[in-house]
């Protein structure tokens, strides 16, 4: 489905009509990639539209700007009240929040000079399950896919930038080419990375792991939530370099992301998990995951921003697929 419109985006400091929120084609980032950015979701809450991990994403959207060296014209309270003011003023309930900033136009030169202004942009769009409403019960079938993450020091990893999409891009695409739900890609060394838009956590003899920082993992934010979310369950979580046949003896197996959530993994390369589908620890997670938002669980870490009352008169936007 095509992305759908809201009324207003925020663009360099103000709100302005959706339709007027355009870019010059000889654009920076056009050509090279040069954008950073962040997918956050707004999730309708008993208490009204409320964003989840809101400061962390712009804290790593801040990371990702400085590992690039991409000037931040705007502080972090200005993008803050940015993502609050797209989904308020566009009396959204329920939204996925994408702030982007990029090289602008001004010069082609591969190194950006003063003239490449820095552009910030945040939007709002609709958004439903990444993987499918029916792979939250069922699961996902995945592949590892032929094509690996960039190895450490080539492309940042850690860095949530637009030119490192290509890789996630083909990775999927490979998979969905041959078809699977999803890929999952390896890092240079052989090694489990994670999902193309998605961390990835497995299940063994009830003991959880996932790769680490250093695989070539984008840090995800649901990653490190599910991880605290574990703890607080009584499943410490081992971050650890795994070879590809974990995989295959998993018991379960899960992608986390702000796009994907926390969806279950069927089988890899045709091999079912042992659960046979989406397993007991994964469930408890999901529960204490989506409990948040419709209110059944605590929101013991702090972890949700109001946006506004639940009074409010909040329009659903349909939703669009396929963005990470
Ligand atoms: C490559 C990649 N890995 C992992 C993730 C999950 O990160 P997060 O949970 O912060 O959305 C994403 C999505 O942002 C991603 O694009």
């Amino acid at each position: 489905m095509a992305i759908q419109a809201s009324k207003y985006i925020w663009k360099n400091g103000q709100l302005i009509d959706w339709a007027d929120a355009t870019v010059h084609v000889l654009s920076h980032a056009l050509h090279y990639g040069s954008s950073v950015f962040e997918g956050i979701r707004v999730y309708a809450t008993p208490k009204g539209p409320a964003a989840f991990r809101l400061e962390e994403h712009i804290d790593r959207l801040f990371d990702s700007a400085r590992i690039h060296r991409i000037p931040m014209p705007y502080d972090r309270d200005s993008l803050l009240t940015a993502c609050r003011s797209v989904v308020v003023d566009n009396a959204l309930a329920s939204a996925y929040l994408r702030p982007i900033v990029f090289r602008g136009y001004g010069s082609l030169g591969l190194v950006a000079n003063e003239d490449v202004a820095t552009e910030v942009v945040v939007a709002a769009v609709s958004w439903g399950r990444y993987l499918g409403e029916e792979a939250m019960e069922q699961g996902v079938d995945a592949a590892v896919t032929s094509w690996q993450r960039p190895a450490p020091n080539t492309v940042p990893a850690l860095a949530k930038a637009g030119g490192n999409y290509l890789s996630g891009s083909l990775i999927s695409s490979e998979a969905k080419r041959h078809g699977y739900g999803e890929g999952i890609a390896l890092s240079h060394d052989g090694l489990i990375s994670e999902g193309a838009g998605e961390n990835l956590f497995l299940v063994r003899d009830g003991q959880i792991f996932t790769p680490p920082v250093a695989a070539s993992i984008l840090g995800g934010i649901t990653r490190d939530s599910v991880i605290r979310m574990a703890s607080d369950l009584g499943y410490p979580v081992r971050e650890q370099p795994m070879p590809r046949e974990m995989l295959y003896l998993a018991d379960e197996i899960f992608f986390t992301g702000t796009a994907a959530e926390i969806t279950p993994v069927r089988s890899v390369d045709g091999i079912v998990v042992r659960a046979g589908g989406r397993g007991p620890i994964t469930r408890q997670l999901q529960e204490r995951f989506f409990g948040l938002f419709d209110g059944s669980q605590p929101d013991r870490h702090g972890w949700l921003t109001h946006f506004s009352s639940a009074s409010t008169n909040h329009q659903e936007l349909p939703h669009v697929a396929n963005a990470v």
